[in-house]
């Protein structure tokens, strides 16, 4: 299958890729973790991104569309994807339309996850992350053992974006560049919408169910 997820920041995009993509065998493409792994190598793109996602902003469409086009060329694409945190702007979607439709493939649906600013601003304060990619919350989704990854035993770090001044801001440019997608593929009759406030494994249960049924 070929999906995106889209929904706010801390919406639980992240946290539903990993388990999608373990049920449904498909790889989780996510253009944040593809930045921030540059980031961490300290590459030219790592540098160049680093200054847009310190400071809530977007990086660049033609830098984003690049990567997801080179990652889309490798070989476990051909079964499916799951797109998290791509496309993120009206241009993103347009070039990614256009990129699938060259290799005569169509995104097949959008799950939209719901949920408002307040319940993210609590989230995103609490959230830590893994650098396998696992993701947990100190109180809504706990590792094991505190500060420790349940699979790979890593100590968890928090994101530099997520302090309150720069959820805020990216709050702000989601509303502005990314909300207008849901019109966008709604148009396309591909948006199956979620409530993201739900407990994790219901939210789960209802995007398998609401796929199975397609
Ligand atoms: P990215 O990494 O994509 O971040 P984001 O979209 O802001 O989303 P998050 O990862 O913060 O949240 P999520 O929805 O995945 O939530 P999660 O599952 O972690 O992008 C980061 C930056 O990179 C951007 O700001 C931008 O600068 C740049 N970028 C990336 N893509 C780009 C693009 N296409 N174009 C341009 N720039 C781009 O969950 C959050 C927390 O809530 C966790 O602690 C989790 O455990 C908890 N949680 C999840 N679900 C639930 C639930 N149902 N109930 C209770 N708690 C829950």
């Amino acid at each position: 299958m070929r999906l995106i997820l889209l929904g706010p920041p801390g919406a639980g995009k992240g946290t539903q890729a990993t388990v999608l993509s373990e049920t449904l065998k498909i790889p989780h493409i996510s253009t944040g973790d593809i930045f921030r792994a540059n980031i961490k190598g300290g590459t030219p793109l790592g540098l160049l991104a680093k200054s847009y996602i310190d400071s809530g902003k977007l990086v660049p469409d033609d830098v984003t569309i690049d990567i997801v086009a080179n990652r889309l060329s490798d070989e476990d694409c051909a079964s499916g994807f799951i797109m998290d945190g791509f496309p993120r702007t009206i241009p993103q979607a347009q070039m990614f339309d256009e990129m699938l439709g060259k290799l005569d493939r169509k995104v097949e649906a959008v799950i939209n996850i719901i949920a408002d600013d307040s319940i993210i601003i609590k989230r995103l304060s609490g959230r830590r992350m893994c650098s396998c990619g696992k993701t947990y919350h100190i109180a809504n989704n706990p590792p094991k053992v505190e500060g420790k990854c349940d699979v790979c035993n890593s100590s968890l770090y928090i994101r530099d974006d997520d302090k309150e001044e720069t959820i805020k801001e990216r709050l702000k440019i989601y509303h502005e560049q990314t909300s207008p997608l849901v019109d966008y593929y709604q148009k396309k009759g591909l948006i199956l919408n979620f409530d993201g406030t739900k407990p994790i494994e219901v939210t789960t249960r209802e995007i398998l169910d609401s796929l199975n049924n397609k």
